[in-house]
């Protein structure tokens, strides 16, 4: 975990006008102060190149909102870039701001860290504790599909981080910790950056420190990162208590994660009326999807609700007839045919008939070429290594999942292997401390089910083409917890 280090400010250059955005409206009245404007328009050096192939950006299908005037690869939108849209947030006080919190309750923000709950129960509950509460920015992205925190993080770190502050504001939190997969140094950097040049600039108005997590997928779970932070293995813990009731150093602790504190940012700035015009009256705003596997991994920007065709043409992955399936919702996500996805409209609700949900907004497609089984089964060698290994169905279930899976993708099957693997799957299910072994269930049915056709022909030791090519890559598990 690395404590704040202040060091000179780095100013850049920045690229592109400000998008035409609505005058601050009822959030104004939250905070009751206006926006500075003073820093407008200053511009400096160039940004630094990225280290690790950064995604390609689309504002497309839009509206562009959190990644309007998104800065050129390689550069970051600066403090004075930002100010000059953004207003400071309010200090830290121990006193919730229930204005604040009423506000995103208007606005009808909903998590977008991949379980979609409301956002302002979450707000309640933590302003509803104790004092000395914690602001959790969920920002460690184990997703290995997922990009667009670590680009929010690494190009608009203010934005963030000024949705951490009026997190903490509204909840009455004096503290922050920003926590970010280690492996991410260059989003780190981007936030000690971030940070430096407002030490050098304006106040501080709240304890903010960066910690960097060990690289595993369940270290992003809400429990399993307070549990790590409080000195423990990042292994999700039984609930309850949840975070919001003893958290971090045992206090009321909100975990959101953080294109979550990124719309809350636009939200306190454009109001809660600016926001749901875009969305559906269930689930509105945007939000970012990272599309990949057929085609090169794209973040892009699009309304809740916006059609699957629009956003697969938007990120270059059709015409129709190149894909086969898409895995929606990444890894811990649900197969569907292409043709389906397509007529689909990307939301919870609409997705939730085909048994299926957008989770944190990821969208990994497999070229018709490809072969459905043999990446179910390689993904679910990937759940097997990155079971916490606390709970007896996930530690044994899981394992046992990939390897009949990985022997039907070989033509290897016995006859009685897909009733197994049924069997299984119910065993399983619901059984663990986390939600880590159903996720590999609910991608290990829909496998089964979208690629029925395939199932058939690779029992009757007829594999296709397909299956000896992998056709995206697969992480491979890290062995730290700590
Ligand atoms: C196995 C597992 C892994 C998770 N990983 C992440 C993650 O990488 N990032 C994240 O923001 N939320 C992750 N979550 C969800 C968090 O537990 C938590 O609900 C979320 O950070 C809350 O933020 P939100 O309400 O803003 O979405 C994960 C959940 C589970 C069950
Ligand atoms: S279900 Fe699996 S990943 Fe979750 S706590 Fe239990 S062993 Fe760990």
């Amino acid at each position: 975990m690395s404590r704040l280090a202040a060091a000179a400010p780095i100013t850049v250059r920045m690229k592109g006008a400000p998008a035409g955005r609505p005058a601050a409206g009822d959030a104004q009245a939250a905070h009751g102060e206006r926006s500075d404007h003073s820093e407008h328009g200053e511009h400096g050096e160039h940004g630094e190149h990225s280290e690790h192939g950064e995604p390609a950006v689309s504002h497309e299908p839009g509206p562009a909102r959190l990644l309007a005037d998104l800065p050129v690869p390689g550069e970051w939108r600066s403090l004075a870039r930002h100010r000059s849209t953004y207003r400071t947030p309010p200090p830290a006080s121990a006193r919730p701001n229930r204005r604040l919190i009423e506000l995103v309750g208007r606005a009808g923000l909903r998590g977008r860290g991949g379980a979609g709950f409301p956002t302002v129960r979450k707000l309640e509950a933590v302003a509803g504790g104790r004092e000395h509460r914690v602001v959790v920015a969920n920002a460690t992205e184990g997703e290995p599909a997922s990009a667009k925190d670590r680009l929010l993080v690494t190009r608009m770190p203010h934005l963030v981080l000024d949705g951490a502050l009026l997190a903490a504001h509204a909840v009455g939190a004096e503290e922050i910790v920003v926590c970010l997969e280690r492996t991410g140094r260059e989003a780190a950097r981007a936030l000690h950056r971030a940070l430096a040049e407002r030490a050098g600039r304006e106040a501080l108005v709240c304890s903010v420190r960066i910690a960097l997590t060990p690289p595993r997928y369940v270290a992003g779970e809400e429990t399993a990162l307070v549990h790590w932070l409080n000195g423990g293995p990042a292994k999700p813990t039984v609930a309850p208590p949840r975070p919001f009731e003893r958290g971090v150093d045992r206090r009321p602790t909100l975990v959101q994660n953080v294109e979550t504190l990124a719309h809350l940012s636009q939200i306190a700035a454009f109001g809660a009326d600016w926001f749901r015009r875009a969305g559906t009256a269930e689930e509105p705003g945007t939000t970012l999807f990272t599309v990949s596997g057929a085609t090169r991994p794209m973040v892009l920007e699009a309304e809740i609700g916006a059609r699957g065709r629009d956003v697969l043409a938007a990120a270059g992955a059709l015409p129709a007839g190149r894909l086969q399936a898409v895995l929606v919702g990444g890894y811990f996500g649900t197969w569907m045919a292409a043709g389906d996805l397509e007529g689909s409209l990307l939301s919870r609700g609409a997705l939730s008939h085909l048994g299926a949900s957008p989770g944190a907004g990821v969208l990994v497609t497999l070229p018709a070429s490809g072969c459905g089984l043999l990446e179910t089964a390689r993904i679910l060698r990937w759940y097997a290594g990155e079971s916490a290994r606390q709970c007896g169905p996930c530690t044994f279930g899981l394992p046992a999942l990939a390897e009949v899976t990985s022997a039907l993708a070989a033509g290897r099957a016995r006859s009685d292997d897909v009733a197994r693997l049924q069997r299984w799957a119910g065993d399983v299910e619901g059984r663990g401390a986390c939600r880590h072994p159903d996720g590999a269930v609910r991608l290990l049915r829909s496998a089964l089910s979208v690629f029925a056709s395939d199932v058939a022909a690779h029992m009757s030791g007829r594999p296709c083409a397909g299956s000896k090519q992998p056709a995206f890559p697969v992480p491979a598990p890290s062995k730290e917890w700590r």
